[in-house]
């Protein structure tokens, strides 16, 4: 894993930690109270966003927005993608989908609360999401991030990805099909982080279209790693269940392929997404130090 010095003089995990402070801060500070009532709703909000997780979408905008020198501030849209993120993972464990009980070492929402609390703490945030951009920035900004993330996480890409994934259980997909739930299901709103951070930083055209790709191999490496984490690590050190692929007949990369050969895909999008970072001017030495320990992470 690389953990060398980022060109700003900080080591790679220093600053991965101050985006991560940075975040918990301001997720604690932009959500509404847990005594604003009804209180059960909002204590189950911040319930599952407060209870850990890698903050990787929020950092992903931070560091981009960072890197072509956003002047606009970052953090309500960093909170704003982690909401939806977090919705997804609330609804993704329901009973109804993978039922899973563990999530982010902590017993998943309809397991601490109940189903119907779980339903509606995963809609408030999704809705809680669009409150922040559109309070947060000026209308035309705010409407850039709204549209991007809208779009990411609606039927067409994270909602259609999750679709494909439910649907495809105990099938045997292609690798087409695998690839399109993949890049639905995950890569979109991976992409739609950086994407944000750009729109953040007014970036042109053709940086976001560059941005569009990193982020497209970064998220199918990362779903890929996700299923072979699955397969082989525990409950204990994956803090969500472990197994839980096999369990509901699921396709993955290590059920179509392999464990060999997911590793070696999600290397070459690894690569693949490393090299175009480093066609974009500026300052990316701590994307593309992420971009690697993503691939070598263990959870
Ligand atoms: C889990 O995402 C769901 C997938 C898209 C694979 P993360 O692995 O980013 O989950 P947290 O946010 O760290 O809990
Ligand atoms: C979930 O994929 C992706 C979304 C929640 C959109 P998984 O079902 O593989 O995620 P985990 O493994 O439960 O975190
Ligand atoms: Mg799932
Ligand atoms: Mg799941
Ligand atoms: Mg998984």
């Amino acid at each position: 894993m690389n953990t060398e010095i980022s060109t700003d003089g900080k080591n790679f995990k220093t600053k991965l930690s101050s985006y991560q402070e940075a975040i918990e801060e301001a997720i604690d500070r932009l959500l509404p109270a847990a005594t604003t009532a009804p209180t059960r709703i909002h204590e189950a909000m911040r319930y599952s966003m407060q209870a850990g997780g890698k903050r990787l979408r929020p950092v992903l905008v931070m560091a981009t927005a960072e890197f072509l020198s956003a002047k606009n501030e970052t953090t309500p849209a960093a909170v704003a993608i982690e909401c939806i993120h977090t919705y997804s993972l609330i609804h993704d464990d329901l009973p109804a989908m993978d039922n899973g009980d563990l999530r982010r070492g902590m017993p998943t929402s309809h397991i601490q609360f109940d189903e119907a609390t779980a339903i509606l703490a995963g809609d408030a945030l999704l809705t809680y999401a669009f409150t922040l951009l559109s309070t947060a920035y000026n209308a035309e900004l705010g409407l850039k991030l709204i549209r991007e993330l809208s779009h990411a996480s609606g039927s067409e890409h994270l909602i259609g990805g999750q679709m494909e994934d439910i649907l495809s259980e105990n099938t045997e997909a292609t690798p087409k099909q695998l690839e399109f739930i993949h890049q639905n299901k995950t890569a979109a709103l991976l992409t739609s982080a950086l994407v944000m951070g750009a729109i953040l930083a007014n970036a042109n055209k053709a940086t976001i279209a560059t941005i569009r790709e990193i982020g497209r191999n970064l998220g199918l490496a990362f779903q890929i790693i996700d299923d072979i984490l699955d397969a082989t690590s525990t409950t204990e050190n994956l803090g969500k269940n472990a197994g839980s692929d096999a369990t509901a007949h699921k396709n993955t990369y290590v059920t179509l392929f392999g464990l060999q050969a997911a590793r070696e895909k999600a290397h070459t999008h690894t690569k693949k997404a490393k090299e175009l970072c480093q066609t974009l001017t500026g300052q990316t030495s701590f994307l593309s130090e992420l971009i690697i320990h993503l691939e070598n992470r263990i959870n």
